[in-house]
């Protein structure tokens, strides 16, 4: 069975207050909620009191993004070793925000996930297609492009670690989600070519989720898909109540 997960991207929202607020609510109605496994990743300010007051639920909590360096002079960045003592089990990495508006790059998301795996965190990879790409028949070959660069270089036993995030670019913050039928068939598309460099078996136990405008309204067609092993939430994430009714809808479909 895949570890399935619901993982909120707080992205550049909440001071310290206003997060100890929303992870308050959220723990009030997931807490106790261990599969799927819920998550939370609040910008980084917010990490240390966030983490205290989820210690005694189930909640994980992640970054949204790190240095590829152990530590040294990089001034703004986070590292590895940040987060984990921060109480951190997870970061989202290669989200299309970072690699849009601070031009990640394949490689760079590559040597980060390899840093994260060393660390001791799982990495969240994000990939996907922009509208451009889509229209222009060149949606598998992006994601291809993403994943096998993104993912280069990884042993069989990291990959196993290792989560993938579907997130159609145009579908992020836009409203507009992809059918469940268009996310299963790049969901299954990323299978194969974890399959093809890694065997089956590995491929099997990779957590694939569905990022792009996801809510309690469309929450069960998604997850009733084959592939489709959870959701990386941006909007939806800062409301209690949507959050937590993804998180059951999860649960329903067998978390
Ligand atoms: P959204 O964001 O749910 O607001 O579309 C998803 C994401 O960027 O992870």
């Amino acid at each position: 069975m895949r570890r399935k997960i619901i993982a909120g991207n707080w992205k550049m929202n909440k001071t310290i207050v206003e997060a100890q607020a929303l992870a308050r609510a959220i723990k009030d109605k997931v807490g106790n909620v261990t599969a799927p496994v819920v998550l939370v990743c609040p910008p980084f300010t917010a990490l240390t009191e966030t983490a205290m007051l989820l210690k005694d639920s189930e909640i994980q909590l992640g970054g949204q993004n790190m240095h590829e360096a152990e530590s040294g002079a990089f001034t703004g960045e986070i590292s590895s070793e940040m987060l984990l003592t921060s109480g951190c089990a997870y970061v989202i990495l290669g989200h299309s925000e970072r690699r849009e508006f601070f031009s990640e790059s394949d490689k760079l998301v590559n040597a980060k996930t390899i840093k994260a795996l060393e660390a001791g965190l799982i990495p969240i990879v994000c990939v996907g297609e922009t509208l451009d790409q889509r229209e222009s028949g060149d949606m598998k070959k992006v994601i291809e492009e993403q994943v096998t660069g993104s993912l280069d270089s990884l042993s069989e036993s990291d990959m196993k670690k290792t989560v993938i995030a579907y997130e159609p670019v145009w579908a992020i913050g836009t409203g507009k989600t992809a059918s469940p039928e268009q996310a299963e068939e790049v969901h299954v598309h990323i299978r194969t070519i974890l399959a093809e460099k890694y065997g089956r078996e590995t491929a099997e136990v990779v957590s694939i989720l569905y990022g792009g405008s996801v809510k309690a309204s469309n929450a069960d067609g998604l997850f009733c898909k084959n592939n489709i092993d959870g959701a990386l939430i941006g909007g939806a994430s800062l409301k209690a109540d949507e959050f937590s009714a993804v998180v059951n809808a999860m649960e329903s479909a067998g978390g």
